[in-house]
């Protein structure tokens, strides 16, 4: 069958998808099964471009290199629900900021999308953060499928891992490095950089959130704990029952002490998905050098987790960044293309 994809949001993550799509286009349909028109582009700057037939993506990809626009912007052509209708899609990329607040714009697309029966995906932890049981059950009430590996751990495949690879297996306890910039920064500090200093490279190289209170008071990490309990065990938990103490009262000097004493102080997201009474924290650790997390450095993620059939297993990469997150998305389009097949 022919997929037709309608993506929210044309920065970063958005682009890199629609780049991946057109370099990959024929190697995705002949390997993977995947044959993939966009229909449906829209971004609040950018504008609309849509075409029910399949727009042409290298012209498209070319707008966006130019700095260029699409036909009009999203207020002037309709509701996101009226456009979505037009392109004829049933398949729904999610690839606008998040906001941890309102969980919008990415809210709004997302409930659209799905209370229609198409088949959603976002990188976003805002909707989640927000609406995670709300957006699951509108999912199942209408036949669609609903995924975010690019919530945590963005293109690193955790969220799949914990689904699919380990399915049969108990994971009784994860714990994670889920945000890079805290890393990054406590990795610089170490180096002598001062907090401050620390804060404005990972600000530079794009790592923090808008307002980096949510990265460095640690609540992105809260939200990403909030995302695995309901990966690992189902149990929705609220962002507020995350027990959270960031990074912003460490400084130098600690950090110096604790190599000293052979320990490596990293921001662990600890989670016990005990279905009584979940434990969940995000908390600065001093690790001893030999545990699998405590040699993560810079903006890279990991998490260890404990499961019953495996032992412990930990899985380390990106945890940020454009392309990345961008594979993330396409991950989720490819696993729904192939769940639906199974299906039939
Ligand atoms: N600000 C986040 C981080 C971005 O530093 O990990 C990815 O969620």
């Amino acid at each position: 069958m022919t997929w037709k994809l309608a993506l929210a949001g044309c920065g970063n993550v958005g682009t890199a998808l629609l780049e991946i799509l057109h370099r990959k286009g024929a190697e995705l349909a002949t390997r993977h099964g995947f044959d993939c028109r966009v229909c449906l582009v829209t971004d609040p700057l950018r504008g609309v471009a849509l075409n029910p037939e399949g727009l042409d993506l290298g012209t498209l990809l070319e707008k966006l290199r130019n700095g260029g626009t699409f036909n009009g912007l999203p207020e002037g052509l309709g509701s996101f629900e009226s456009l979505l209708a037009r392109s004829g899609a049933n398949l729904f990329a999610d690839a606008t900021p998040t906001n941890l607040t309102t969980g919008e714009p990415g809210l709004t697309h997302l409930r659209v999308a799905l209370s229609r029966g198409v088949h959603a995906t976002t990188s976003s932890k805002g909707p989640l953060a927000v609406a995670a049981e709300e957006l699951e059950s509108l999912a199942k009430r209408h036949g669609a499928l609903f995924r975010y590996e690019g919530a945590v751990m963005s293109g690193t495949p955790l969220v799949a891992l914990i689904r699919e690879n380990l399915a049969g297996c108990a994971v009784t306890k994860v714990e994670g490095i889920l945000n890079g910039t805290t890393n990054y920064m406590l990795t610089r500090m170490e180096e002598g950089l001062s907090y401050g200093e620390a804060l404005a490279e990972a600000q530079g190289k794009g790592y923090a959130e808008a307002n980096p209170t949510a990265d460095v008071e640690g609540w992105d990490a809260a939200v990403k704990v909030a995302i695995l309990s309901r990966v690992v065990s189902g149990v929705a938990l609220p962002v507020d029952r995350v027990d959270r103490t960031g990074i912003s009262a460490l400084t130098p000097e600690d950090l110096r002490t604790a190599k000293e004493e052979g320990r490596r102080i990293r921001l662990v997201a600890t989670l016990i998905p005990d279905p009584e009474s979940p434990v969940a924290k995000v908390a600065p650790e001093r690790l001893p050098l030999d545990h699998p997390l405590a040699s993560v450095r810079g903006a890279t993620n990991a998490a260890t987790l404990h499961t019953d059939h495996l032992g412990p297993i930990t899985i380390t990469g990106p945890g940020a960044g454009r392309t990345e997150t961008g594979q993330a998305l396409l991950t989720d389009l490819l696993a729904i293309a192939r769940l639906t097949r199974e299906e039939n």
